[in-house]
């Protein structure tokens, strides 16, 4: 299967797509986690996204196309696709590289919260460095305050997960991004969920949909 899952900064892009990488045996490729990697590794790309992410802007298409195109290139089995594509522009460079290889997205899902959930969730939340987990101080605390319930690694915050910077994501989200959600709409049907519950029941959702899809490709 090939998913792309899409939704404003802190909808649960990243806590869903995991659960759904894990349910139904995709590649999850999380843009933001790839970026966030080449930082850490000190790589010409991390370098050069530093910048944008920091200030809660979009890092370049042309950067992020060619990121992705060699991330996608292991993704034989499937994948579901988080934080990418971001832009109109990315989402056409993607239907044209699947096109070219005889396949297409089979569904995608928009995740629906509120403004202000946005910002509660994205200043409470804290992730692994080593394996990428994510929590959150209330709504999703580790077992163990600040360290990850699956390697012991103490947990840390996004430089960008401030209140102010999360003002700038949501603003660069709503002039460059829910733009995509049109674009899609125009040439397939996008599933709006509403993400605003809790987790569990927001994955359950999901599943439902996800589930006749991956008995059909089976
Ligand atoms: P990216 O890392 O993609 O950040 P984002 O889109 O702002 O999204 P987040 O990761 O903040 O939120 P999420 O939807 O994954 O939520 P999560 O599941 O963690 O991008 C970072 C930056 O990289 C961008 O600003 C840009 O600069 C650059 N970039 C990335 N991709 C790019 C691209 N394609 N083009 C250009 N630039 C790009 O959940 C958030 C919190 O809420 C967590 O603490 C979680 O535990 C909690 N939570 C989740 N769901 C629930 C729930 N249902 N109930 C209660 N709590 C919940
Ligand atoms: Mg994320």
């Amino acid at each position: 299967m090939r998913i792309v899952l899409l939704g404003a900064p802190g909808a649960g892009k990243g806590t869903h797509c995991k659960r759904i990488a894990e349910r139904y045996g995709l590649l999850h490729l999380s843009s933001g986690d790839i970026l966030r990697r080449e930082r850490a590794d000190g790589t010409g790309l991390g370098k050069k996204a530093q910048g944008y992410m920091d200030k809660g802007a979009l890092v370049p298409d042309d950067l992020i196309v060619e990121m992705m195109s060699r991330a996608m290139k292991n993704a034989s089995a499937g994948f579901v696709l988080d934080g990418f594509p971001r832009t109109v522009n990315q989402a056409q460079v993607l239907d044209k590289a699947l096109e070219a290889q005889g396949v297409s997205i089979d569904k995608v899902m928009n995740l629906l919260v509120d403004d202000r959930v946005v910002v509660d969730r994205i200043t409470g939340r804290r992730s692994c460095p080593a394996c990428g987990a994510v929590y959150h101080v209330k709504n999703m605390p580790p077992k163990a305050d600040g360290v990850c319930d699956k390697d012991g690694t103490r947990l840390v915050q996004r430089p960008d997960d401030t209140e102010a910077v999360v003002c700038n994501r949501l603003e660069t989200y709503y002039r460059q991004t829910e733009p995509v959600v049109g674009y899609y709409k125009t040439s397939r049907s996008v599933d709006d969920i509403d993400a605003g519950g809790e987790a569990d029941v927001v994955a359950q959702v999901i599943f439902r949909m996800l589930d006749p899809l991956a008995r059909k490709k089976k």
